[in-house]
Parts: structure tokens; sequence; C-alpha cells
């Protein structure tokens, strides 16, 4: 039931066959999406043979299939986690109803939006990384990219096919402005502003897949537990693809930090301008560009007070990530203490739901932080990482535009203006980053700012020619 069959123009398992006009408008689609590739996704790399994994069915077996490609054919496809039988409602007013096959007319316009919104972060981000490739730091790190970029091409389509499916012509017109917007675009940006940030080092790259990935991450959980059941279908399958690219963030920093080591110890001192003289990128440098993706993808998350997701939560559209792990499924009578600029305030469980998110998406970030700051510890240097104060540099909700510091001290405004420098990158510190990005094409080579990966992929070794460049 969950085998994906190939032999049709979309590959899929959602018997798209059988619905000739859905069928069609998808086909309709897909080369728009081609065109949107080619013009829009890694340039220059198109020709390349990429070691890649396709999804050919959604079980432990069948959805991570290697094989070389080039990208432009890659088999974007449809593919929805298994139907779990007499599955219900699992949290909100609804509770332990069955769940919908189709969309509601009442929810019908705030699912189409939560579906877009989803859906536009994904060709966005293929759009800020489009350049990355000609500043690889080795083969295996140019694949890796590509992974995660076919990947969001698909995510793009798990989208599509729900708003085409289950929208009408509303949704087959959103489907093409998925294609229309782009990136950083000044007529037209992506929706959230964290997907029209450049990313133009692959230290910046390591920081999004680890962050931004992250909260993507973190959505994808919560719309899992929809009442909705071909989106929760659709975003348990998005999540075993996701994992690899917080991976991709999570060893990228640390074999950062480990080269960094590497050279402080070479060069024996901890002195930045020493560090960067050497080629390394120096440990409070990196601090600065945690603290930018991390205090930007935190936005990702709305309001602290938010009756949209109030709404949300009690009419079973969108739960909290891992609703199980739960004891009170309806929330109508608890509340939550939280802190605003004005002071402590008890606010309605139901509407600080984005702040409940926000804070366990922060405990899972520490986890990376933990491993870092021990491989600094074992080389014997006293800095530490660490996460920004959740109040530091926010654009939305009840601290934006407050000057506070990574702490989550407020100051002065100038004192704020003056000291912002010291904690997100500079453009002398970009400048520098961008220096170090030299590309490294030879197989099982690393360019000199970063340690090798630990393994290559697959079982296969480091060495390998995950990319053959003609
Ligand atoms: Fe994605
Ligand atoms: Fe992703």
């Amino acid at each position: 039931m969950s085998s994906v069959n190939y032999a049709e123009k979309i590959p899929n398992n959602v018997n798209l066959v059988s619905d000739r006009t859905l069928q069609r408008a998808l086909e309709h689609w897909q080369p728009h999406f081609i065109e949107w590739w080619k013009g829009m996704g890694p340039s220059d790399f198109q020709s390349a043979d990429v070691y890649l994994r396709t999804a050919t069915s959604v079980d432990a077996q069948g959805w991570a299939t290697y094989g070389t490609v080039k990208m432009p054919d890659y088999r974007w496809g449809i593919f929805l986690a298994d139907q779990q039988a007499e599955r219900k409602i699992g949290f909100g007013d609804q509770m332990g109803r069955p769940v919908w096959q189709q969309v509601p007319g009442e929810y019908r316009s705030t699912l189409r939006r939560l579906i877009v919104t989803q859906g536009d972060t994904e060709p966005a981000s293929v759009e800020q990384q489009r350049l990355l490739g000609h500043t690889c730091p080795s083969l295996y790190d140019l694949r890796n990219l590509f992974q995660i970029n076919v990947e969001e091409g698909r995510h793009l389509w798990a989208m599509v096919y729900l708003l085409h499916a289950y929208f009408g012509r509303d949704g087959r017109e959103e489907a093409e402005e998925l294609l229309a917007r782009h990136s950083g675009d000044a007529d037209k940006p992506r929706i959230l502003t964290t997907f029209n940030e450049p990313i133009s080092d692959w230290l910046s790259l390591y920081c999004f897949t680890y962050f931004t990935d992250r909260d993507g991450k973190y959505q994808l959980k919560s719309l899992a537990e929809s009442a909705f059941d071909p989106l929760s279908r659709t975003c348990r399958f998005m999540l075993t693809e996701e994992a690899h690219h917080m991976f991709v963030g999570e060893t990228g920093i640390g074999r950062v930090v480990k080269r960094t080591l590497e050279v402080m110890k070479e060069i024996g001192t901890d002195d930045p301008a020493k560090v960067r003289a050497a080629g390394a990128v120096d440990l409070p440098t990196l601090q600065k560009y945690l603290n930018f993706w991390c205090s930007s993808s935190l936005d990702l998350f709305g309001s602290e007070i938010s009756s949209n997701s109030a709404a949300n939560f009690a009419n079973g559209l969108k739960g909290r990530p891992d609703e199980a792990q739960y004891e009170d499924h309806v929330l109508r009578a608890s509340s939550f203490k939280m802190m605003t600029p004005a002071g402590a305030e008890e606010v309605p469980m139901l509407n600080a739901l984005n702040e409940v998110m926000r804070e366990s998406y922060l405990k899972d970030c520490e986890i990376g932080l933990k491993r870092w700051n021990r491989q600094i510890e074992r080389a014997g240097f006293a800095f530490r990482l660490a996460l920004p104060s959740s109040r530091f540099r926010r654009t939305i909700g009840a601290w934006a535009g407050q000057p506070v510091d990574p702490e989550g001290k407020m100051l002065a405004k100038e004192e704020y203006e003056k000291q912002l420098g010291q904690w997100i990158p500079t453009e002398a510190d970009r400048a520098f980053v961008h220096s170090l990005m030299q590309k490294v094409t030879e197989p099982g080579k690393m360019a000199a700012w970063i340690a090798p990966p630990e393994r290559g992929i697959n079982n296969l070794p480091v060495e390998y020619e995950y990319v053959k460049l003609h």
C-alpha cells in the first residue's frame, strides 16, 4: 500500500492514477516546478552526477534508496505516511472524534493558510542556498547541500499535492504563487522574514540547518498532530527527511569547532585575531552566527500571546509537538505564567502555545550546544558557546524591538545599539567568513577551516566522489 509507483510521471503512493483530474492538474504544475528548479535551484550544477537518496516507499527499507542522479532528473514525488486505522483527533474541543479525510468548510481558509505558509518555506530555502555550491568545503558537503535542496523541493510537492487535492481552484492558484514568490525579492518576497535572509556562506548554512530546519521539525511535528488526516500523514513522512538536514547543521558546526580547536592548539593561543590569521573561524565569531540564526528562527514561532494559535489548537488544526507526551489535551482550564517587558502575566494556556513550542524548541537546540562545549572543554579551553535569550533581537511578539542583550538583560537603547556588533556578525565578520570560503572539490579533501566528517554517507568512505563534476 505504501509502495511508490515509479512508472508514473509523478511518483506517488496516493493512487494518483485513480483521479484523472487531479493527476492532470499536477502534471500541468510539474513543468513549472522544473522550470523553477532550473532557474532558482542550485546554480551551475544541474549536469553534475550527485549521489542522492530518493524515497521509493515510506517504510524503513524504502524511504532512503541511494543512487547517482543529475538533479533535474530527481524523482520528486508525493508520499504520505500510511493511514492509521480509526485515528481519532488527539487534542482540542473535538478530541476523540474521528479525524477528517476532507477539509471542513469552516476551517478551509485557515488550513489553506497553514499549508501555504509551510509550503512557502521549502522552495525559499532552496533559493537562499542556490549559490553555495561555488564555495563548497568538500564534495561530501556539496552532496549534503544538494540532498537537502532536492528534499526541500519534495516538501514543496507535498504541500502542493494537498493544495491541489483538497482546495480546488484556490489551491491551484496558491500552488502557482509558491513558485512566483522568491527569497529576498523586493516585490514578491517569501512569506516569513527568516526565509528572505541570504545564506551566502557555509557557516550560515550550518546554522540555518541547525536552527531553522529545527523550527521546521517543530512545525511539522505540530501539523502531524492535525485532525486533517492527509496533512498529518504528509508531515509525518516529511519528518523522516528533515532529520538529515539537522544532522548536516549539527555535525557541520561540530566540525568547525573541531578544526578551530586544532588550530588553537597548534598556535598555542585562543586569541581570535591569531585564530583568524591561521585560517579558522574563531569561537567568538561562531557565537555571533549562533546568536543571529537562533534569534531569527525564534521569531518563526510567532507572538508569545496568540489567539490564532489558541483557535488552531481548540479546533484541532495544529497540536503541540508530540502531543501524546502531555496530560491535558484540551487546555481550557490551565494557564501559563508569561514574562513580558511589562512584567509577569498569567495567560490562558491556549493563548500561550507559541511560547510552549518555543521553549521545547530551545531545549532541543541545547543538545548540540552541550556537545560542542564538551569538545571545547576536552581541548582545555575556557570559552563556552551559549544560546541567546529568547528575548534577544526579536522582531515579533512582546519582546519585539526591545533593547535586550543575549543574556536577556534589558539595556538602554543606545547601549544596545553600541554593543550589537559584539553579538551578531558585523560586515567585517561576514567579510572574514567569506574570505575562508574557497571551493574544494578533490575527493576526500576539506577546506582548511573545517574538519572532515567522522564517516561518509551510507557507509561509503569520506573520500568517495559524492559529486561528479563534468
Ligand atoms: Fe523542508
Ligand atoms: Fe529541511
